[in-house]
């Protein structure tokens, strides 16, 4: 007989597995919390530089829950999706006031801070403290419906309680950090989306989608509805020494309280938002055009360039002048970071 899933993840986990994150050493409740969140739409190489320079601004959850959150979403920057990080933020501020100052270690208390659900619960709880939780996340679903051959949509609630009943129906009793990171190990790097890895799969014998050839069918890909389109217009504002003009957006809406270039519907809003400033400019130039897509619809942006002469007028704390460098160091929306970096230095 197969021995059981655990076991076999386990031992491949002990030879294989990815033993030296920085987050595993020491693998404490902090650093792991901060980890999960980084993780949750970021791969692991990209995280580990991130995570490292974070954790040095910010040694403990005290420390970001009373930073400025500027200083927060700039030591995010370039990471993106920055929910994340006002989210982790406002998790902090709550765990100084709840609960001493410290990441609860019940599930439940921690299921309801901001940015933490079912699965990165489980996952901080599984790896800080070895408690016995199930995770699902992107990898591991895709694991899990290939094993079990869970066909359908994982977006629908009838799928997602099929995979989470498998997830918990394989956990192990000990061994719960260990198992939780050889789980994410094992889709990372093996059953990974295309071309899994089945001839070294340590889970592959009884593997339901690998015995029915349908590797390539599991997990059934979501049915995505067409995204609306909008439109917008940025103003890239540049003085003679190669500073530009950003503005703090609002603190709710998308890309809320990043830096970003000034923004109007259209050219002619972004011909009065020039006026307010006090700011003439002879043409708006074309700069770029490009597509950006947020999960619920699509941004068309065109760029318009100006160099500006009378700079002065427009300091009044939300409305910047910065260099190139001083820019790229803010919590930035992805486009318009790559547009600063694409700028002459
Ligand atoms: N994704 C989420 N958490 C992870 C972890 N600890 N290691 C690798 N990938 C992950």
């Amino acid at each position: 007989m197969t021995p059981a899933f655990a076991p076999r993840l386990l031992a491949w986990f002990d030879l294989h597995g990815r033993h030296e994150l920085p987050w595993q050493h020491p693998r404490e409740p902090y650093r792991v919390w901060v980890s999960e969140i980084m993780l949750q739409q970021t791969q692991v190489r990209t995280v580990i530089g991130y995570f490292e320079r974070f954790i040095e601004r910010f040694p403990d959850l005290p420390s970001l829950a009373a930073a400025p959150l500027d200083d927060v979403l700039a030591a995010w920057s370039g990471l993106g999706y920055y929910a994340r990080a006002r989210n982790l933020q406002r998790a902090a501020q709550h765990c100084v006031d709840a609960h001493q100052g410290r990441l609860p270690d019940d599930f439940d208390a921690l299921a309801l801070l901001p940015g933490i659900g079912r699965s990165t619960a489980g996952a901080i709880l599984a790896q800080a403290h070895g408690q016995r939780h199930a995770i699902l996340d992107g990898n591991v679903r895709r694991v899990l419906a290939r094993h079990r051959r869970i066909a359908g949509d994982p977006a629908t609630p009838a799928v997602q309680s099929r995979l989470w009943a498998a997830a918990t129906g394989v956990l192990p009793d000990t061994r719960l950090a260990d198992y939780t990171q050889a789980l994410m190990d094992l889709g990372a790097g093996i059953c990974t989306r295309a071309n899994p890895a089945c001839l070294i799969c340590p889970v592959a014998d009884d593997c339901e989608a690998r015995i029915h050839g349908e590797q390539a069918l599991l997990p059934t890909p979501r049915t995505r509805r067409a995204r609306p389109l909008r439109q917008c217009t940025q103003l890239l504002l540049t003085q003679a020494h190669g500073r530009l003009l950003l503005q703090r957006r609002a603190p709710v809406g998308i890309w809320a309280g990043l830096w970003s270039f000034i923004e109007s519907n259209d050219v002619e809003g972004a011909r009065s938002s020039l006026r307010e400033l006090g700011l003439t400019a002879d043409a708006l130039e074309l700069h770029s055009q490009l597509r950006h897509e947020f999960t619920h619809y699509s941004l068309d942006i065109e760029v318009r360039h100006a160099a500006v002469t009378e700079p002065a007028a427009v300091t009044d704390g939300d409305t910047r002048w910065f260099t190139r460098t001083e820019a790229l160091a803010l919590g930035l929306p992805q486009p318009v970071r790559r547009i600063i970096e694409a700028l002459p230095s």
